[in-house]
């Protein structure tokens, strides 16, 4: 069986809404194989269907490259479900990617790409997905362009996971339809500055620049203890805790790592937060071994 693996992403990073995304050390993995049936092995029961998005991308995959047939698949997944670290893409890039491996890598990552953003409907979760490291990308109509950025590598990300999920449909249903002209462009400035802030490292800017003013705002009253936990993370590390996607996770960004007093802070807050310091995948989604 070939494995591959995919990683998990965390969108938006503040004011890069619906644009900006950074992939994560955190990976469902999936042993893969050609088979005339269906049949995946250790998914969760409500998962094990042909409705599920690993298979519904490895069918547009294998039509894509104008095959037939099916696959046997061992699930391996470690990146939480309606967390806002970017389960759907993983499941669709992962689906995707093997159609291709198990085709003589009939598609590039371009190609997946494409088709992954055209499935989930969320380019920003899908492009670190599949190139890995921080992106950025705009959709207009029906295509979508990708900018890979550079990252200071000094960066520390720790991921704080509630015990509750949050779903994107009511995350985006809390969002006002307009805003204002002076909120666009202030948000604009941010999201720029903030790029700026994560290509050299400057935690001082970072800060100035992580408020967002179009999501954030309305979806932390979905995540109960928000403000807590930013405010406890911030002061113990220095650095910015922005909503991950579009929750329940909250994304660190800091210089220096939690310390002990932090995280026993932390740990009072209700809500059993698994907090989890990961790196940022470079890679995107990959081929790890074959037998
Ligand atoms: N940019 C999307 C949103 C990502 O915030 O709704 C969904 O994970």
């Amino acid at each position: 069986m070939i494995k591959i693996s995919v990683p998990a992403t965390s969108a938006n990073l503040g004011p890069g809404f619906d644009c900006l995304g950074m992939a994560l050390s955190l990976y469902n993995t999936f042993e893969i194989e050609v088979s005339d049936t269906l049949r995946l092995d250790n998914v969760e029961e409500r998962f094990n269907n042909p409705d599920n998005l690993f298979v519904q991308a490895y069918m547009k995959g294998m039509k894509a490259i104008g095959r037939t047939g099916s696959i046997h698949a061992v699930f391996h997944c470690d990146i939480p479900v309606s967390r806002g670290l970017g389960s759907s893409a993983a499941m669709i890039t992962g689906g995707l990617y093997a159609a291709s491996v198990l085709h003589d890598s009939a598609l590039s990552k371009d190609q997946i790409f494409e088709l992954a953003a055209e499935m989930e409907g969320h380019p920003d979760n899908a492009a670190p997905c599949v190139y890995g490291g921080l992106t950025a990308c705009l959709k207009q109509n029906d295509s979508c362009t990708v900018g890979s950025l550079n990252l200071d590598s000094n960066w520390i990300t720790t991921v704080l996971i509630p015990s509750f999920e949050v779903s994107t449909a009511s995350a985006r249903a809390i969002l006002p339809a307009s805003v204002s002209l002076k909120d666009a462009a202030d948000n604009g400035a941010h999201a720029i500055l903030m790029v700026h802030a994560l290509e050299t490292g400057n935690e001082a800017l970072m800060k100035l620049a992580a408020k967002d003013l179009l999501h954030e705002p309305y979806r932390k009253n979905l995540i109960p203890h928000f403000d807590a936990v930013k405010r406890i993370s911030e002061h113990d590390t220095g650095g910015a805790c922005l909503i991950s996607g579009s929750g329940s996770t909250c994304l660190l960004i800091s210089r220096q790592p939690l310390s002990r007093v932090g995280l026993e802070e932390l740990a009072q807050v209700p809500g059993s937060w698994n907090i989890r310091q990961l790196s940022v995948d470079p890679m995107g989604v990959s081929t790890l071994e074959a037998d």
